[in-house]
């Protein structure tokens, strides 16, 4: 078998925590205990690429169960648990030397090069095939399919994208070692993928601009707008793992001080919670006037941050936009304020333009946590380079939380691979009674009692007594 971790020798202690984590994803294993017997997934090649930590474990080893050939990549470059990328690749039956489980290529700590690499190992089956199926995070491996086939179609380098110019150069520089090896091979991979599951907002952006341009390859399920996923992933994960992030990285005390988040959506609010539950002063900055009234009314001060930039101690952006925090902002903050990230991309703060300024100095404090220290003497500590800290810090979401979000990727992929004549290219979300069962499987575990509608009641508000019991227009 195939593969690149840091240290096979991890697996054993990643085991030990992907059984603890079994019992907090009670989404997942009713899935396995549902489906062991049909395997839908047989005959899918999937490819991941998806923070390779203990509870993307779990939905691997879910998808192997329900049949599905896999293959994986991590989605960040700091965000791996080498542990659980060890346990995958040994497996549930295998050992050290004789590894039986998934082909990972996935390490803490990858350059952008081997991230890349990475990828396109994960993109290649070892009979020479491709993957017919793309479990996404962010969307870079749906990128470097499409981009690989607009290279070869056009025979010239494809149009660039908005990201990071040093990082296109490296994705055009795999692209073109991989059409020198295999002519043709990203055409191919494009026409036998039935299609994609896309984990986060910031992909499925990414999805629905490809789509209204005409480009996209192959249909796509959206499933970052489950309610279950970006109503509770992005908002309680994040409650939970921001603090997490900035108490492994820095262990400031946060009570006290003025925390500054910008943006107010599903991940900004549960960050704001957060910080507020922890005694912060928490600031908020805005772009949609539903959001900043959303945020005044929850009880934060609303403002542009170059009002606050000098008074705050934590600066924490969820905007999925880029160049929230410039570098002119950080020349401006106060003496070890503490500056990240928790959006899906690095380009939120400016780490280009930080790294430019005259005289700047940075010192690693420890992986993840550097120090930057201006001419005049002070400092700022920014955390995983600029990249989601609560990976790249801490080990993100928990369990429970990631349950919900596996669950519907694993719906999604069923849905897919199973229904292919019903999805046309374009980008879907998973109809509401698949929603309603990913929550209803997580109740029990809770203690959680549901009121159960008489046919009277269902009758008077128009709802069958099983389901759904919203509109698709409710916002929740
Ligand atoms: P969202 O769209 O619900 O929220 C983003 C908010 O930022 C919006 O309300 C928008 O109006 C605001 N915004 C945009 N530009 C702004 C600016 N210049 N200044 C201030 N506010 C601005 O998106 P969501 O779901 O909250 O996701 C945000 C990011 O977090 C995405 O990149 C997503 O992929 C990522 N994400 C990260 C997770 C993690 O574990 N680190 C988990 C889930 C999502």
């Amino acid at each position: 078998m195939d593969f690149k971790v840091a240290d096979l020798s991890l697996a054993d202690f990643g085991r030990r925590e992907i059984r603890l984590a079994e019992h907090e994803m009670p989404g997942l294993m009713s899935v396995r205990e549902e489906y062991a017997a049909a395997k839908p997934l047989r005959g899918a090649r999937i490819m991941g690429s998806l923070h390779m930590t203990i509870q993307t474990a779990v939905l691997i080893e879910t998808l192997v169960d329900l049949g599905a050939d896999v293959r994986w990549v991590s989605c960040n470059i700091f965000s791996t648990q080498d542990h659980a990328a060890a346990a995958v690749v040994v497996g549930r039956d295998g050992t050290v030397d004789e590894p039986k489980g998934i082909p990972v290529f996935a390490w803490k700590g990858e350059t952008l090069e081997e991230y890349w690499w990475c990828t396109d190992q994960a993109l290649r089956w070892p009979d020479g095939g491709t993957p017919n199926m793309i479990l996404d995070d962010g969307g870079d491996a749906t990128l470097l399919v499409h981009k690989g086939a607009e290279y070869e179609k056009l025979g010239s380098v494809p149009t660039a994208t908005a990201d990071d110019p040093e990082e296109w150069g490296v994705i055009l520089e795999t692209l073109r070692r991989t059409i020198a090896e295999q002519p043709g091979r990203w055409t191919e991979t494009a026409k036998n993928v039935k299609g994609v599951t896309e984990e986060t907002t910031t992909g499925v952006h990414r999805l629905y601009e490809m789509h209204k341009a005409g480009t996209l390859a192959f249909p796509a399920i959206n499933v970052n707008d489950s309610v279950t996923k970006s109503k509770f992933d992005n908002k309680y994960g994040c409650r939970h793992s921001v603090i997490d992030g900035l108490n492994r990285a820095t262990d400031v005390l946060i009570g006290g001080k003025v925390a500054v988040v910008c943006g107010y959506g599903d991940v900004g609010k549960g960050c704001a919670e957060a910080l507020k539950g922890q005694g912060a002063r928490v600031i908020v900055t805005e772009i949609d006037p539903i959001c900043a009234l959303q945020a005044a009314m929850d009880g934060f001060q609303v403002t542009v941050l170059e009002d606050v930039v000098d008074k705050a101690d934590i600066f924490v952006t969820t905007t999925g936009n880029f160049n929230i925090i410039r570098a002119d902002h950080m020349e401006r903050m106060k003496h070890q304020a503490i500056v990240s990230n928790i959006g899906h991309f690095d380009n939120e703060i400016d780490m280009t333009g930080l790294a430019k300024i005259p005289g700047v100095v940075k010192t690693e404090i420890k992986p993840q946590v550097h120090e930057w220290r201006f001419a005049d003497g002070h400092t700022i500590l920014v955390l995983a380079e600029g990249r989601l800290m609560n990976l790249g810090c801490a080990t993100g979401h928990p369990s429970f939380v990631m349950s919900n979000s596996f669950t519907n990727q694993v719906i999604a992929q069923i849905e897919l691979f199973t229904k292919t004549e019903e999805y046309p290219v374009g980008v879907y979300v998973l109809p509401k009674h698949l929603d309603e069962k990913v929550a209803r499987l997580h109740l029990d575990a809770l203690g959680v009692k549901l009121t159960e509608l008489t046919k009277e009641q269902a009758a008077y508000i128009g709802v069958h007594q099983e389901g759904p019991y919203k509109p698709d227009h409710y916002r929740y």
